[in-house]
Formats: structure tokens, sequence, C-alpha cells
């Protein structure tokens, strides 16, 4: 079976990108089979995965086109597999809403090989019609989270309108775990949002904490990911542990429930 989890957090710049590439990367290293589908127009997934988001075609030609996905899966830099995004993607809503059930979209058009040990979704900084069709392909929600000021409140927002959506269209998306991004020790803020997330999130709050770590912003320009870049980094050591433990919480809690 697949572990399929969407990569989301309505806030802009929090790490969403940085942990999908990273975590494909990294996970792909420990020898899992790992496809990430880009679904924000931004295309920075594409562009780090070492893509052109202009020479590249999205899941919005996918759905215009009704045609098989495979020709979409390219290889990824970091050896994993992608669906890249490209500025059409923008696009997609509009297909999207003129369907019965737009909600399950994804679940209904998007049919894709078994054979995936995970499938990651990044997300845009939105929760439209796309990011939804995400978190509920997907079912579980990874939500990257920047110990600041407001990213308690962003993430209780998050939390309730899975909680509406569920109630009101019948679907069953889980905020799966939550990833401390950008963590900077040294900052007061930090170890205070981080110790708030714990109190209200318990078990949700990964043990790994993602740090600020410039190796990590650096590594995208060169179309890299962190594994290859530099994986001595701080930064890349923290991508390998995000990589183990999950492994060890998604992967074991699979067998368990098999
Ligand atoms: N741990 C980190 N250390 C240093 N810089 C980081 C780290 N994580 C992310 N960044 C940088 O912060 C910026 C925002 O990160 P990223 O693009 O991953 O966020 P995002 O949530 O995907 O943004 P958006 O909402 O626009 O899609 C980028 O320039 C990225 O390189
Ligand atoms: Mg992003």
């Amino acid at each position: 079976m697949t572990i399929k989890i969407a990569i989301t957090n309505q806030k802009g710049g929090v790490g969403k990108t940085t942990t999908a590439v990273n975590l494909a990367a990294a996970l792909s290293k420990a020898k899992r089979k790992v496809l990430l589908i880009d679904i924000d127009a931004q295309s920075n997934a594409t562009s780090a995965a070492g893509i052109s988001k202009n020479d590249c075609e999205s899941l919005y030609e996918h759905f215009e086109l009704k045609d098989k996905i495979d020709k979409y899966i390219l290889d990824a830099s970091g050896g994993y597999k992608i669906i890249p995004a490209n500025p059409n993607l923008v696009a997609t809503e509009k297909i999207i809403e003129n369907t019965k059930e737009r909600e399950k979209f994804f679940s209904k058009n998007l049919k894709l090989a078994k054979d995936y040990d995970y499938i990651l979704v990044d997300c845009p900084p939105s929760l439209n019609l796309l990011t939804i069709n995400a978190m509920e392909y997907c079912g579980s929600v990874l939500v990257p989270v920047q110990c600041e000021y407001y990213a308690l409140e962003g993430l209780v927002t998050l939390k309730s309108t899975i909680e509406q959506l569920n109630d009101s269209r019948g679907l069953k998306i889980e905020i799966a775990a939550i990833l401390r991004t950008m963590a900077d020790w040294r900052n007061r803020l930090t170890r205070e949002v981080s110790g708030q997330l714990e109190k209200h999130f318990k078990s949700k709050v990964l043990n790994t904490i993602i740090p600020r770590n410039v190796r990590l912003a650096e590594a995208p320009s060169y179309g890299q990911s962190i594994v290859d870049y530099d994986i001595k980094s701080i930064g890349g050591e923290a991508f390998l542990s995000l990589s183990g433990e999950f492994i060890r919480r998604f992967e074991h809690a699979k067998k368990k429930s098999a």
C-alpha cells in the first residue's frame, strides 16, 4: 500500500516545498520508491527537482487532454519521480469546478501506479480546490510550521477548516503530522512556539526539527536536493533523520493495520 501525504499549510513560505523535495530525496536514498506531485503553479518544487517549469507539462495538461499519466512522470534530480507544475495549473480549478463532487476530482481522475512506497504532494499556500483535492486524495496531511508568532493560530485555523470539510462534504482528511521548520534555538520565540505546539498537538508533532540552514536555501538554485548538495550539513542530517522518522511512524503503522 502506498503512503500518501499532502504537504499543506495555507501560510506562505513556511517550508512546504523545502520539506517536499528534500523528504522525497531522503526517502529515495533509503531505497523507497517516491513520487512527488507539484500542484503549485509557482512550480518551486519542479525547479528544485532540476526541471524547467516553462518546458514541462503538468496535471493541468493531463486533466485537459484526459491522456495517460505516465508521460507526465519525470525523473527528479533527487532520485525520485515527479509530476511537475507549470503556470497553466492555475486553470485546473476551472476544470474541477464544473464537475460533480469536486473535492474528489483527484481521487476519481488520477490513476497512478500502485507500486510507489510514497506519494507526496507539494501544495500551494492556499486552501484552494487543488489543495483540498490533494488532501482528500491523500487522506493524510503533513503541516510544516515555522516556529513564529502566528504559527499556532494558523494551525488551529487549518485544523478547523479540515474538520468543517470532513463534516460538510463527508471527507476523511487527517492531520497526520506537524513538522517544525526553520528552527533557530537561539531565538526565544522558536523555543516558546515549539513548546506550545507540543502541548496542543502532542504526538502529532514530529520529533525531528528542521533547523534554519543556509545550505537548504541554496540547494534549489542548483536544481538539487540537500541529499546531493550537502548531505553533511545540519539541514542534510535533519532530512535524513526526518525520513527515518517517517519510515518508523508511517510504515510501522501501515504494517500494524494490515
Ligand atoms: N530550514 C531552512 N533554512 C533556511 N532557509 C529555508 C529553510 N526552509 C526553507 N527555507 C527558505 O525559505 C523560503 C521559503 O521556503 P519554501 O519555499 O520551502 O516555503 P513554502 O511554504 O513552500 O512557500 P510557498 O508558500 O510560497 O509555497 C525559501 O527561500 C527556502 O529556501
Ligand atoms: Mg512552496
